[in-house]
Order: structure tokens, then C-alpha cells, then sequence
């Protein structure tokens, strides 16, 4: 077990899945946890674990090295202006999961020579299955594998460019609603073709999960597996080429962009 001092302030959906996550698979010390928010009665049962529990960033702060801050982008200025001063570039680094705020942006908030993080996870870092895309500036080796451990242990990780930042938001955090928008599409074909509710959810849960090993176990691309499920004239070929006509790949790939398009604004 790992005694990095962890505060995750605003302790909301991303953040309090990330410390579910941590917690999860017990390699990190719950009592080493401190965890934000203004309103703390949603996340109180958190004390049970040992996790410390406050509306009170500053204290927060001082108790811990590495500072996760999770709230929404638009109250990062005033996370910011209320922990600058207690912020020490000797003891602490920053990592920031809010969408679209640079680091530039942060040293401008901070004005302190800190190691700051982005990281992009999403909410599967509740059972340890996220991807989370890192980048960082003024950071040590160690810095950097600290980063790495806490992330290595709600998923797996990847160093991308800042400049990637927003478009691993829309595919690795908005991609969760995509992929589970396509499976409660897939249960609602299920349940017409004539299984229950559950018995589709069944299904189709591992099928998807049992498509996306393979690719990941085999490292393989997509329409390879594809061929090999598609016989001549067969059924398969025949809905995926309906899906195709009524536009299924396509509107995808534009809803992918849409939503870029949207973070970029
Ligand atoms: N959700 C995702 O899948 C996801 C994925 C990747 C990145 N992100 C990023 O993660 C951040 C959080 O997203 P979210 O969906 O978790 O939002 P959220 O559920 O609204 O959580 C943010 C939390 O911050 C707390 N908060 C606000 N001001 C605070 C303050 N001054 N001090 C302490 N806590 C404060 C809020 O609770 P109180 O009002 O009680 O303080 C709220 O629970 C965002 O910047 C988002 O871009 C989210």
C-alpha cells in the first residue's frame, strides 16, 4: 500500500468515482484520503473507510503532497484563488482533471512554480477501468510517477501532447455516454427481437465487453474481426450494411466531431 497523502477537491461525480476506485483496490491508505466539497452531506458515508472528510480546501491542502482538483472548469478560478497561497512548490503538485483549462491558464491562476498535471480520466476510474490521458509541465520523474501510480491504479494511462487534451475528453470521458448510448440501443433491438429486458442487458453487457477485449487482448483492428463474423449473404453482413444505410458510422463520427467542435468554443 502506497502512503502518497492524496486531496481530491469536489469530491462530485469524477472525483468521488476516482476515490471509490482507489479505495477499491486497497492500494492506497483510506486514512492518507482527503476529500472536498462545499455541500459535504452527499460524500459523509466516505468517513466510514477513514477517509477525512471537509468543506475546508485550505486545511485540506496542507494535510496532503499531491492536490487532484475536480471541479467544474468554471469554479477552477476561485479553487484556485482561495489555495494559492497555501500551495508549495517544495511539497505539492497539482493535477487537474477540469475540461478545456490549460496549464498556462492554471500558472496564471497559481502564479507559484508548481508541477502541475492534466489528466483526463473518465468515470470507469470507479472500478478501476478508466483511461486516463496525462500531460504535465515542472514535473520530476518522481512527480510524474506518482501521477502515473494513482492513475495505473483506476485504469491504464497515456502521456498525449496539452494540445490533445480536448480531443481525449471527447473520446476517452464523453465516449463512456456514446458506448453506453449504443448498448441501450442494442438492449431496445434485443427486447423487439424478443428477449427481456434483463436477459438482452445480459447479453449485450458481454458481448460488448467480450468485442472490446478481443481487440485489446489481441491488438487487433476492428474490421479484421469484422470479416471473420461476416459470411457471404449471412445475416450479419446484411444488418450491418442496413445500419451503414441508415447512417451508423457516419453519425458517429459526427456526433465525435460535434462534440469537439463544442469544446473547442
Ligand atoms: N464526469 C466526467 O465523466 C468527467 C470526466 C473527465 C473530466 N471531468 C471534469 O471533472 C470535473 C468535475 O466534473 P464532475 O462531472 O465530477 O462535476 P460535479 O459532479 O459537478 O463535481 C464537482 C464538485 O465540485 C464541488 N465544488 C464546487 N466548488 C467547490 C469548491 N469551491 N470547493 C470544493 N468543492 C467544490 C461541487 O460540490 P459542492 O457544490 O457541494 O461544493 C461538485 O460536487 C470537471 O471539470 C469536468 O470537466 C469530468
Amino acid at each position: 500500500m502506497h502512503n502518497l497523502t492524496i486531496t481530491v477537491i469536489g469530491c462530485g461525480n469524477l472525483g468521488l468515482s476516482m476515490i471509490q476506485g482507489l479505495i477499491r483496490n486497497k492500494q492506497v491508505n483510506p486514512k492518507k484520503i482527503t476529500v472536498t466539497k462545499r455541500n459535504i452531506t452527499p460524500i459523509l458515508f466516505l468517513k466510514e473507510q477513514g477517509i477525512k472528510v471537509t468543506d475546508d480546501n485550505i486545511e485540506a491542502v496542507k494535510t496532503s503532497e499531491v492536490i487532484v482538483v475536480a471541479v467544474k472548469p468554471y469554479n477552477l478560478t476561485h479553487v484556485f484563488e482561495e489555495i494559492k497561497d497555501v500551495l508549495d512548490p517544495k511539497k505539492h503538485l497539482v493535477v487537474s482533471v477540469a475540461t478545456g483549462i490549460t496549464t498556462d491558464e492554471i500558472y496564471e491562476m497559481i502564479q507559484k512554480p508548481l508541477p502541475i498535471f492534466r489528466a483526463m480520466p473518465n468515470i470507469a476510474t470507479d472500478i478501476n477501468q478508466s483511461i486516463t490521458c496525462l500531460y504535465q509541465r515542472g514535473s520530476s520523474v518522481t512527480d510524474k510517477e506518482k501521477v502515473e501510480w494513482i492513475f495505473n491504479n483506476l485504469g491504464t494511462t497515456l502521456q498525449i501532447n496539452e494540445d490533445l487534451m480536448e480531443a481525449a475528453t471527447i473520446l476517452g470521458a464523453c465516449g463512456v455516454a456514446f458506448v453506453l448510448r449504443f448498448k441501450g440501443a442494442m438492449i431496445q433491438g434485443g427486447i423487439q427481437i424478443g428477449f427481456d429486458a434483463d436477459t438482452a442487458k445480459t447479453i449485450v453487457n458481454q458481448t460488448v465487453k467480450g468485442a472490446a477485449e478481443m481487440l485489446i487482448v489481441k491488438n487487433d483492428h476492428p474490421e479484421r474481426e469484422i470479416d471473420k463474423v461476416t459470411t457471404p449473404k449471412g445475416c450479419t453482413i446484411v444488418g450491418l450494411n442496413e445500419m451503414e444505410h441508415q447512417g451508423f458510422s457516419s453519425s458517429l463520427i459526427r456526433g465525435i466531431v460535434a462534440s469537439f467542435e463544442r469544446i473547442e468554443k
